[in-house]
């Protein structure tokens, strides 16, 4: 598929024409344990899940029901007991490592709790890091890190290294970092858990804003109840299993 290569900064649509609602990720009986015998523990116990294009999906349920371990699968981060993953029609299984960690640079953007800036980077140089990897050409980089530093609030901070940001702003560098590369899905495992809740509800707005202005994809996971409702797609899980998967409002058995 051909990568749109603006260079006039304007804002990034997703994939390159890629069409709204087509399914990004496919997951079919996917099952992942750890440990055996008495210990054994089915961390996800036949998952069968659609993530179309355009999606903002949430994800949520109790500590230990599997959200993490969805996450993993679905950004083939991890082997599985059985079943398959499918990212754009690719299956997970049948790819070399090599292939799978392609597939991750090119199409998916990892947005973690604990930021994973690189600490010797700047922001500007964290932000532009994964298209310098893709081999997007220096001007293009700088455009949509600037575009997108503007929309999120960071303009004026490129220069500052990790330690000299907030943890707030440190976010908001990973959203950028993972958004500038206009990946076909964005996964984010709590991405608010470290920040006080005024950051968490400017965050929120970003996430919001990446999804309508920019046609994002994401699959977020979360135990804050005020980003649950932001999705349009609510993902509750229990023990491995996804137990409801609709619109966030229909949803009654918060924990
Ligand atoms: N590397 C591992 N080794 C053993 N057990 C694991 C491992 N990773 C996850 N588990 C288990 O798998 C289950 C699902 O874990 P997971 O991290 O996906 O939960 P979670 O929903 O993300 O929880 P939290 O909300 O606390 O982050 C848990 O019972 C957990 O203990
Ligand atoms: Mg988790």
């Amino acid at each position: 598929m051909a990568e749109a290569t603006t260079t006039d900064g304007e804002p990034a649509q997703q994939g390159g024409g890629d069409e709204p609602g087509e399914v990004v990720v496919e997951l079919r009986g996917v099952v992942k344990t750890f440990g055996e015998g008495v210990t054994l523990v089915r961390a996800l116990d036949g998952i069968d899940l659609d993530i179309r294009r355009g999606d903002f999906a949430v994800l949520a349920g109790p500590s230990g029901s599997g959200k993490t371990c969805l996450l993993q699968q679905i950004g083939c981060l991890d082997d599985l007991d059985s079943g398959s993953v499918k990212v754009e029609g690719q299956d997970a299984a049948v790819m070399s490592r090599s292939e799978r960690s392609k597939l991750r640079r090119d199409r998916l953007g990892f947005v973690f709790q604990n930021y994973n800036l690189i600490t010797v980077l700047t922001a500007y140089e964290n932000a532009e890091y994964v298209m310098m990897l893709q081999g997007v050409p220096v001007a293009e980089r700088r455009a949509r890190v600037k575009a997108l530093f503007e929309e999120v609030g960071l303009t004026g901070l490129e220069d500052r290294f990790p330690t000299q940001m907030s943890g707030g702003q440190q976010q908001r560098v990973a959203f950028v970092r993972a958004l500038a590369p206009r990946p076909a899905l964005i996964l984010a495992d709590e991405p608010t858990a470290n920040v006080d809740s005024r950051t968490s509800d400017s965050l929120i707005e970003v996430m919001r804003e990446l999804h309508e202005v920019h046609g994002a994809t994401l699959v977020m996971a979360t135990h804050d109840h005020r980003i649950m409702r932001q999705g349009t797609r609510l993902i509750w899980m229990r023990d491995g299993q996804i137990v409801y998967d609709g619109p966030p409002g229909e949803f009654e058995d918060w924990e």
